[in-house]
């Protein structure tokens, strides 16, 4: 396994590529409203993305045929944008956007609410989001990379969810996945030392029930799902290791902080 250590010019170039993959996000949030297809949310942010001199690093990633990703409810990711699937009250979605900017990319994800969610729904979703924090808040050089996992395993214990094993974090840079696979649970195993440098995205995914486990849609070979149809929420940033901590690279201004 070899995790690559950016330079000054990488890094400014992730940067760059993180702020427009987040200005991406804040743009397509006051279209996400019910009666909106995933369809037409993917047909704005590619429009954006080309606006803003990039290009949609999924939109014939292995085949896939969109410009991200949007998942619905029991979706854990890789959900395929369709004017068939109309958002609808009470359902929580992810959009999921990868941008190339001058050959770097930027990796970020966010969920979000149509109208008025149920409470179950709205506990699972910040508390995902929380449990990424954790992860985040864990990065520091000279720590192992195991530390991550263990901070988002032992926030989200006390909860009865499941915790995605099947897909993970990554590093990234001038490719969409680069070492190391980043675990959102305890595996264990110490891995590898974090050093000032390395970039890589934290991006749990947590099922509403005990149940981790997930299968990928036969038809479409993509859409990736609870195995017993419970709610899913995932939450993204790419993050590089600092010489005292973490920096998030996909933070948008609008976000404040
Ligand atoms: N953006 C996803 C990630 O966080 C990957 C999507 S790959 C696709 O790693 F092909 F499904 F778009
Ligand atoms: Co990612
Ligand atoms: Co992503």
């Amino acid at each position: 396994m070899t995790i690559t250590i950016k330079n000054g010019a990488e890094i400014e170039g992730m940067r760059i590529a993180g702020r427009i993959a987040a200005e991406t996000l804040d743009f397509i949030t006051p279209f996400i409203q019910a009666e909106v297809s995933t369809g037409e949310i993917n047909d704005r942010c590619h429009e954006y993305i080309l606006s803003r001199g990039c290009i949609s690093a999924t939109l014939g990633y292995r085949g896939f045929p969109k410009s991200v990703c949007t998942s619905v409810n029991d979706v854990v990711c890789h959900g395929i944008p369709s004017y068939e699937v109309i958002l609808r009250e009470g359902d929580i979605i992810n959009v999921d956007v990868t941008v190339i900017k001058e050959g770097f990319f930027g990796d970020t994800s966010r969920m979000y609410f149509i109208g008025k969610c149920s409470e179950k729904a709205v506990h699972l979703v910040e508390r995902t989001k929380k449990a990424m924090m954790r992860g985040i808040e864990a990065v520091k050089p000279h720590v192992h990379l195991n530390e991550i996992g263990k901070a988002i395993e032992e926030y989200i214990e006390k909860f009865s969810y499941g915790i995605v094993r099947e897909y993970t974090g990554h590093g990234i840079g001038r490719h969409f996945h680069e070492d190391p696979h980043v675990f959102h649970y305890d595996t264990r195993n110490s891995g590898p030392r974090l050093e000032p440098g390395m970039i890589f995205t934290i991006e749990p995914m947590i099922n509403m029930s005990p149940e981790w486990e997930t299968f990928v849609d036969k038809e479409d070979k993509w859409t990736v799902r609870t195995k017993d149809g419970a709610l899913s929420a995932q939450w993204e940033h790419t993050i590089l290791v600092t010489e005292t901590g973490y920096e998030i690279l996909t933070l948008s201004p609008q976000e404040g902080k």
